[in-house]
């Protein structure tokens, strides 16, 4: 929500302790979200099938319709009897001061899941991406697929700030991949107490984003490699980038391209994120997004995926 005054204003210093305000907003904006959600409907866009896992509640109904016209499959989401879908609500004044809740509500509802069934009924995955969710349901997923030799991908992003050391070191030992953004990076190191090379040998593959810088790729005994952004970008609203980087590196590496083109895919398919406002709201075809590959990245870039490519 907008509010055209200032939040200042209507607070008394000395009161308080009988704090009690309300404020007329001009705009109310709804907007779908959640990485899960964000990440798999990248991956259907290009044209996987997703399987979203996670809790939601009975208000899910719509979101599920609208995932499930963009082709990620819901079947496997647990929907709460009593809670609500996690959401953040948040109203911003005219200097952008900000009042903002989180609500995890039925997210809390992860850490009941198992994947065992799940994988019994759609197959053996590529990978399970554990990203930021109930705390104690990202670690139950991730000791299930080490005990059942699922290869996972750790993306803690949100709780990084909120998680100690022990539980980010049981999230990030072992997996095939890391994904952080730079700032996040740094909080891995600290928290964990590894340094880069100590992670570089818990992971197999760290891939760090950097903004409008692009992406680095770090391996055991391998140079980094740093792939640019993608070209002609221009930038309007950045929530939900992470998660289209995400998408596309995964969708990439799913179709048994390299790190690179990987790296490649996940730029151009966050640039139609950030050139939207909201996290799925972006459409492209075959030739557009085959274009903008190779004017980013070269012809042979965009020969490489072609043949992959199936967008929704
Ligand atoms: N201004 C930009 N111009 C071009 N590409 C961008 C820009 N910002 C982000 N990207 C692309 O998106 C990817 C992810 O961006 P970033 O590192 O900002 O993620 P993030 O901090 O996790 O974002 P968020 O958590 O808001 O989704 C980058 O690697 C880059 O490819
Ligand atoms: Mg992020």
């Amino acid at each position: 929500m907008t509010f055209a005054g200032r939040f200042e204003d209507s607070l008394v210093v000395e009161q308080l302790s009988k704090l009690s305000v309300s404020f007329l907003v001009d705009d109310l904006e709804i907007r779908r979200g959640g990485v899960a959600p964000n990440i798999s409907f990248g991956l259907a866009a290009l044209g996987l099938s997703p399987v979203l896992v996670g809790a939601a509640g009975q208000d899910f109904a719509d979101y599920r319709s609208w995932l499930e016209r963009h082709g990620v499959v819901c079947d496997h989401v647990r929907i709460s009897e009593s809670r609500h879908t996690a959401r953040f609500v948040c109203t911003t004044d005219s200097t952008m001061a900000q009042f903002a809740s989180f609500y995890p509500g039925a997210m809390s509802e992860a850490r009941l899941i198992e994947l065992a069934p799940i994988v019994a009924r759609v197959g053996e995955p590529a990978y399970v991406l554990i990203g930021a969710d109930d705390p104690d349901g990202m670690l139950r997923h991730t000791e299930e697929c080490r005990q059942r030799g699922y290869r996972f991908i750790a993306d803690p992003s949100q709780q990084l700030a909120f998680g100690e050391g022990e539980l980010i070191r049981a999230l990030v030992d072992g997996a095939a991949l890391l994904f952080t953004n730079e700032y996040e990076s740094h909080l891995v190191e600290q928290k964990t107490g590894w340094d880069a090379a100590e992670i570089l040998g818990r992971v197999e593959v760290q891939v760090t984003t950097l903004g409008a810088e692009g992406v680095r790729i770090r391996r055991r005994e391998h140079d980094d490699l740093v792939v640019p952004a993608a070209a002609g970008v221009t930038a309007v609203e950045p929530t939900g980038v992470g998660d289209a980087f995400r998408a596309g590196f995964l969708a990439a590496t799913t179709w048994g391209l390299g790190l690179e083109r990987a790296a490649q895919v996940g730029c151009v398919l966050a640039a139609y994120v950030v050139e939207t406002v909201g996290t799925q709201e972006y459409a492209f075809t075959a030739a557009s997004f085959l274009g903008r590959l190779g004017d980013s990245y070269g012809a042979a870039a965009a020969a490489e995926v072609e043949p992959h490519l199936r967008p929704a």
